[in-house]
């Protein structure tokens, strides 16, 4: 765990702590009114206190937790707690603390002598002439018959006998409660505080885990606060009533139980059934649609989240004219069908998957940089449809292979012609972006290599270049090229060797190259400029990353696998095709690519201004997703397509900045476009530029990264963490003036994902 989650778990933790500490000061004080002798109603009265410091220490404590957060991580880590939480807490607890706590010391003291006095002699609000026709009789009697007195605690307390009014005589202890004790034992201003504590404990609670980004959704923190206001309103009605029956002279009962579980079960139905009616209407609300156009939703609300005219030219251009070339030979063709297979994994396993050509992970497209691409998809049997996503390969909006959004899904029998032209050079994949957390699961992904061209300039040719999809297969397991064994492979010395590593599973991994010194020659297929020796780090890839490292084969095995749970699975690579399996060492230290290779001047940094920037927090919430309760992984607070939409125009600089505020790791994938990281926690990257489509943000981790908007479209951006985006992690870039004819949704053939 590391420290942000061990902060933030203690924080939220600590809510439902302050609830129950809460809870038992407003309780006890609340039954200090029935206490049948002074002497009882001073114990509790102590408890009461003893109770309330208890809940001050915690609420300091958490005060305290806030801040090292805040030292840590910074203000976007607190802001919703330091606005929208803690104030629930703070207020009603400063209030217990100048107004209850002065009250229940004179309690525990026994110094309310005077206020007894007034009570008996002096007018009162209420029912003056019968209080004292009651009361003053009866304390008289009470002196004759028992003439004792006893000095507590510095004042006298008369003994009585109290005769109620059903006539019976009923013989009280000597410290007997009178009705002066009962009133300040049952006043508003020291009771309603103390209760307020609790209800703002409780909102505070529920806020946090439902609405953790609040102070993004200024309603709901005015909902919260009406009802907070609204609460203690009713509380104080509640308890002036209560504090008017208990002065009256008289015995005070203690309401029976069975109307005491009445009241209580009443007050749970009610709040129960409230809670319900409004938990079923987001329920329905948040079911999906069964069509959803994304563009005409993002253009009202792109309208109001960015004050911007939605197209300033006035032109607007389709997805569908946004393709690669039409026309012209495609220097390479490719023809992938999707089709349900069943396959055998060298361990011998059998399972069903769903693949491109019958082959596990699809097969691998070569190409050279500038050619013609043309790939035509068939769907033979997969019942949903398919796409392809060229992920992390910056083509033509329409070429982009998005269900819903840049096309409709390939179903069964059809066909569908993807053109474009590499421009760019090194390692990708792709993978069908139609229901993706299941298709991608079940197999339907391959990797995509682009070499550089064949130019005047020599570029750097390895003897060995090989690709490792890091994948895991529904009920296959986790899998190396499709490999569930170790693979072997003879290289002979002084061979140079590129490996191409291609994370297709939903979590960060972290790999080990052992047995050579290595470089990371490029990330996301970016290359890295001047890229230094390393050994003994460990290589951590994002969910939809890749990393391609190279080394010249020494006169030793070389191993690689994953750091964790490599149980004999991996790749060796030995001289003489032999060797022992090395232990993976788990305290190796990660590779960073923020310091990494050498700089290099670049056309936006951490000064430039930017035309656009964006605030993205990802929290974890509890709350509804089409039609069913969920923890859900928000952007700003929301789930799609509640999720912003971040309206462009052609040409702009855009800085995004990634707050991860959540318990797990959160890759971030942006269609279309190649982001520059400009900074890690703060820390600006020092080394080689830093260019990527698929960043991991971790727990507690903040990122600011850039991009130019340089390709018009409908662009998704998402975690690659399919699970999280099928619940609803994921946005869109939209360019000012384009529109989609797509529809997502369940009446369409397009799966929201
Ligand atoms: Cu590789 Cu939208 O995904
Ligand atoms: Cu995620």
């Amino acid at each position: 765990m590391s420290e942000f989650e061990t902060l933030a778990g203690v924080h939220q933790g600590l809510f439902v702590l302050l609830l129950l500490a809460t809870l038992l000061p407003a309780c006890k004080a609340k039954e200090l009114v029935y206490a049948q002798t002074t002497r009882s109603l001073k114990k509790s009265a102590g408890w009461t206190l003893f109770f309330f410091v208890l809940a001050l220490l915690l609420f300091a404590f958490q005060v305290f937790v806030t801040w090292s957060l805040f030292h840590s991580f910074g203000w976007l880590y607190i802001k919703d707690k330091v606005i929208g939480f803690l104030p629930l807490l703070l207020l009603p607890l400063a209030a217990s603390l100048l107004i209850s706590v002065p009250r229940l010391s004179r309690l525990v003291m026994g110094h309310i002598r005077q206020d007894k006095q007034q009570a008996t002699s002096a007018p009162l609000t209420f029912d003056t002439a019968s209080a004292k026709a009651w009361d003053e009789p009866l304390l008289d009697e009470a002196v004759e018959n028992l003439p004792t007195t006893t000095e507590v605690d510095g004042f006298r307390e008369t003994a009585t006998t109290l005769e109620a009014p059903t006539g019976k005589s009923a013989p009280l202890p000597t410290d007997a409660v009178d009705a002066a004790w009962r009133r300040d034992a049952s006043a508003p201003e020291m009771i309603v505080p103390l209760q307020a504590a609790a209800l703002g404990a409780l909102i505070a609670l529920i806020l946090q885990f439902m609405f953790p980004a609040v102070t993004l959704e200024i309603n709901k923190l005015a909902i919260a606060w009406g009802a907070f206001v609204t609460g203690v309103s009713l509380l104080w009605i509640l308890h002036s009533w209560r504090q008017h029956r208990a002065s009256r002279p008289g015995e005070l009962r203690r309401p029976h139980a069975v109307l005491r579980f009445l009241r209580t079960v009443s007050i749970f139905l009610l709040l129960g059934t409230s809670g319900y009616f409004w938990g079923h209407q987001e329920l329905l609300a948040s079911i999906l649609p069964d069509q959803l156009k994304m563009v005409d939703h993002s253009a009202s609300a792109a309208a109001h989240e960015q004050h911007s005219a939605p197209a300033t030219s006035g032109k607007t251009v389709s997805v569908t004219d946004l393709t690669g070339p039409h026309t012209g030979e495609p220097d390479r063709q490719f023809t992938l069908t999707a089709q349900k297979t069943t396959i055998q994994l060298p361990s011998g396993k059998t399972t069903e998957a769903w693949t491109f050509n019958g082959k596990y992970p699809g097969p691998e497209l070569r190409m050279k940089q500038g050619e013609l691409i043309e790939v035509v998809l068939e769907n033979k049997d997969i019942s949903d449809g398919v796409t392809i996503h060229w992920h992390g390969l910056n083509v033509p909006n329409a070429e982009d292979g998005v269900a819903g959004a840049t096309q409709d899904a390939v179903m069964p029998g059809e066909k569908h012609v993807y053109r474009f032209v590499a421009k760019q050079t090194g390692t990708f994949w792709y993978h069908s972006h139609q229901q993706a957390s299941v298709q991608v699961r079940k197999g339907l992904l391959g990797a995509l290599v682009v070499e550089p061209a064949e130019t005047e300039q020599p570029v750097a040719s390895y003897k060995r270049d090989l690709t490792l999809v890091h994948h895991k297969l529904a009920d296959g397991g986790i899998t190396l090229s499709g490999r569930d064994t170790l693979m072997l492979d003879t290289v002979s010395p002084g061979t140079s060797v590129r490996l191409r590593l291609i994370n297709a599973d939903n979590f960060p991994v972290t790999f080990q190259l052992l047995g050579t010194p290595f470089q990371v020659i490029a990330i996301d297929g970016n290359d890295v400029k001047e890229p230094n020796l390393i050994a003994n780090q460990a290589l951590k890839l994002a969910a939809g990353g890749r990393y391609d490292v190279s080394f010249t084969m020494p006169n030793r095995p070389v191993f690689f696998a994953q750091s964790k749970q490599a149980n004999g699975k991996g790749l060796l690579l030995s001289p003489d095709g032999t060797g022992e399996l090395p232990s993976m060492n788990t305290e190796l230290p990660l590779f960073d690519p923020t310091r990494y290779g050498s700089p290099q001047s670049l056309p936006f940094d951490l000064n430039t201004r930017y035309d656009r920037e964006y605030l993205m927090l990802f929290d974890l919430q509890v709350g509804f997703y089409d039609g069913r309760l969920d923890g859900l992984w928000t952007i700003n607070g929301k789930v799609y397509p509640e999720t912003p939409i971040q309206v462009v125009k052609e040409g702009d600089l855009v800085k995004m900045t990634f707050v991860n505020r959540s318990f797990t790791d959160h890759p971030m994938h942006l269609h279309g476009h190649t982001m520059l990281v400009l900074s890690r926690n703060g820390n600006a990257v020092t080394g080689s530029p830093w260019w990527t489509d698929t960043l991991n943000v971790a727990p507690g981790e903040t990122y600011e990264v850039a991009f130019r908007a340089d390709n018009p479209g409908l662009w998704m951006d998402h975690c690659h963490n399919q699970d999280h985006a099928a619940l609803g992690m994921s946005m869109h870039l939209l360019y000012e003036g384009v529109t989609s004819p797509f529809e997502m949704g369940r009446g369409t053939r397009n799966h929201p994902e």
